[in-house]
């Protein structure tokens, strides 16, 4: 018998993958350390403080952003550690070019700070999910408030700035004229705006329509419009004035929202019925394969899929009694080109535009 105060033991332990798999469990929460400080130091202009710098002290950072030298010094040493920063000796600390295109630029379309501004409101998000499990009924975005939609917005933004109309819209055949001549455009889901309102400046003689449920996402939009004074876009709420049955959009756009839909074949039908019979519909959804084991063997984020699809995407996609739940990983090529075709589409045809996290698809009835 061991001694009571030992706890039971129901199965024979192995103590080294006993401390392999403390070690996993414990590398997960430094992640999450490590991602409050990435989040404060965005927040602070840290990162921007750093860029192109040189190796700083605590004091000189503390000099050229106003804050505490102390607390600085703490977190220099935890980005250090994380390998964010390079130690460069005597208390010196560097962000090098990469790290700066990551975590400073956001012209740089490698950027993915936004993705931590929402992270508090992400995290938050937690305490309600519980709920979610026992009823079924999981949250939409507006639940992560204005913050979210600013996170949502400053984690893709990059990309769109940087590649959407340079690089992405001409690869898509038989597209630029139709755009330089003018068309009608929609963006279904199309979160803050930015893509439509990058596609509404480079093509001023096309009317652009940007569709989304979100009322704190269509509230930047409509303020990223005006700031900008952008004449040829307008945003809708997509239930109060949904896409028009009636043949008029010659290009319309999904990015990275499918999967986040409670009926997206819905969706994809009123896409059909929006779009005229030449036209073309482009779809950027998450890099998703056909099973679990897939997934996981092929994407090294998968992890940290899963959690965002329980945290938001899955989350959303619930968010309506009878929800179809695909969330993050749920929309691979098989299973969207099923879905297109059972819409009234004819031609899918995967478009590679090297991106690190989407698939894009090219789209046809
Ligand atoms: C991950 S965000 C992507 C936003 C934007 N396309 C971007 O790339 O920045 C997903 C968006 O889909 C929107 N959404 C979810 N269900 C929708 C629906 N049924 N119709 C339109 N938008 C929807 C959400 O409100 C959210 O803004």
């Amino acid at each position: 018998m061991p001694p009571a105060s030992q706890p039971p033991v129901s199965r024979p332990l192995d103590p080294e993958r006993l401390r392999a798999y403390a070690k996993r469990t414990f590398g997960h929460l430094e992640g999450a350390m490590t991602s409050a400080m990435i989040y404060l130091g965005d927040q602070l202009g840290l990162y921007r403080a750093l860029a192109g710098a040189g190796p700083l002290t605590s004091s000189e950072l503390a000099e050229r952003t106003g804050l505490h030298e102390r607390w600085l010094r703490e977190w220099l040493q935890q980005q250090g550690a994380a390998g964010l920063l390079e130690f460069r000796g005597e208390g010196r600390f560097e962000l090098e070019a990469e790290g700066e295109a990551v975590l400073a630029n956001e012209a740089h379309p490698a950027c993915g700070i936004g993705f931590f501004a929402r992270l508090p409101a992400q995290l938050r998000i937690a305490e309600r999910l519980p709920e979610a499990f026992r009823t079924g009924l999981g949250l939409p975005y507006d639940a992560f408030g204005p913050e979210g939609a600013e996170g949502i917005e400053r984690g893709f933004a990059p990309w769109f700035r940087a590649l959407l109309v340079p690089f992405a819209l001409p690869r898509v055949p038989d597209l630029l004229p139709r755009l330089q001549r003018g068309e009608r455009v929609a963006d279904v889901g199309c979160g803050a705006g930015i893509a439509l309102l990058e596609m509404a400046k480079a093509f001023p003689h096309s009317e652009f329509h940007g569709y989304d449920v979100s009322q704190h996402a269509l509230a930047r939009a409509e303020q990223n419009r005006a700031r900008d004074a952008i004449p040829n876009a307008r945003f809708h709420d997509a239930r109060a004035e949904p896409l028009p049955a009636d043949g008029s959009f010659g290009f319309i756009t999904t990015f990275d929202c499918l999967h986040d839909m409670t009926d997206p074949a819905g969706t994809m039908g009123a896409i059909r019925r929006a779009l005229r019979d030449d036209g073309t519909w482009l779809i950027a959804d998450i890099k998703a394969h056909g099973s679990y084991e897939r997934n996981v063997e092929k994407n090294p984020m998968a992890a940290m899929m899963y959690g965002t699809s329980v945290l938001s995407c899955l989350s959303s996609a619930l968010s309506e009694p009878g929800g179809a739940g695909f969330g993050t990983l749920g929309l691979p090529p098989e299973r969207l080109q099923r879905m297109t075709q059972a819409a009234g589409f004819t031609h899918f045809e995967p478009l590679d535009l090297g991106h690190p996290v989407n698939a894009f698809y090219v789209v046809r009835p």
